[in-house]
């Protein structure tokens, strides 16, 4: 396994790969749901690239961009033991040096959930991932379906800018219990572990009544929501129903919808989806 730190080093490992290039862009504190995609990639690629770039940009003043979790040496051990080609690791100012003015902005369905709770991350993660896409050229990139509006985001931008690659979205990865696997997990006490739990429970809800017949989202909406507040340590953002191509809230499921929530337990701010199709 090789490790490119600077833009320069990365760029010379890229051309003297060979076949395709799948990668995985990351921040880093790898769980099971990152070394999925990077077994996914390895199936379908004959060159594995991970990044690990915990990027400011996409955190906002008041969020956990110097708190955020890092363990470069046991994810290096994990990424070696997955049989990754290249990891890519820039610092800050390798990625934003002195003077960088360009950004990228994905209009439209950036507005909602995410976008309207946390204003510039999508500006942040869009152009990060420009730049990491310039940088090494994948085939194939490999994201989470638990950050279902940065896949949307994601594909747009390659769509609309014409990159020459393709966005896979894997299914996301789950604890027994059905929580999301996320690096964020790490904050919650055990208290606010267990409770969490009620994010899955809230979306399984929404897939049982779906299933069952009901395709009236605010019903479904009203009673995910009753099903959190009754968790004493859940405070919740949104809980949504939205179309799952535009983002739009629903007022009838007619057509395939993302079921949605951001729920906070103490300090930390969770995430979560399903689809219902
Ligand atoms: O999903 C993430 O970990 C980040 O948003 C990404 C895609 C690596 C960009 O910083």
């Amino acid at each position: 396994m090789q490790i490119a730190k600077t833009i320069a080093e990365m760029k010379a490992l890229r051309m003297k790969s060979f076949g395709s290039v799948g990668f995985v862009p990351t921040m880093g504190y790898l769980h099971d749901g990152h070394l999925a995609l990077v077994k996914q990639a390895q199936d379908e690629n004959s060159v594995i690239i991970v990044s690990i770039f915990v990027n400011p940009t996409q955190f906002g003043p008041k969020e956990d961009f110097r708190t955020y979790p890092r363990d470069t040496e046991r994810d290096l051990a994990l990424l070696e033991k997955e049989r990754t080609d290249i990891v890519f690791m820039p610092s800050d100012k390798e990625i934003y040096p002195e003077g960088y003015r360009s950004w990228v902005e994905v209009e439209k369905v950036t507005d909602r959930l995410e976008g309207s709770c946390r204003p510039g991350h999508f500006r942040g993660v869009a152009t990060v991932v420009a730049k990491l896409f310039n940088i090494v050229e994948p085939t194939r990139a490999y994201f989470g379906q638990k950050d279902a509006q940065q896949a949307l985001v994601i594909k747009k931008m390659v769509a609309d800018l014409n990159m020459n690659l393709e966005v896979i979205v894997a299914a996301t990865v789950r604890e027994n219990d059905g929580l999301a696997m996320s690096s964020r997990n790490v904050y919650l006490n055990p208290q606010e572990r267990q409770a969490a739990t009620v994010l899955f429970k809230a979306l399984t809800l929404a897939q049982n009544l779906w299933e069952k017949g009901e395709s009236n989202a605010e019903t479904i909406r009203q009673k995910m929501t009753s099903l959190i507040s009754k968790e004493p340590l859940a405070k919740i953002e949104y809980v949504s129903i939205a179309d799952a191509e535009t983002l739009e809230e629903l007022t009838e499921i007619d057509k395939p919808a993302l079921a949605s929530l951001a729920v906070r337990f103490g300090k930390t701010r969770l995430i979560d989806n399903t689809i219902l199709e």
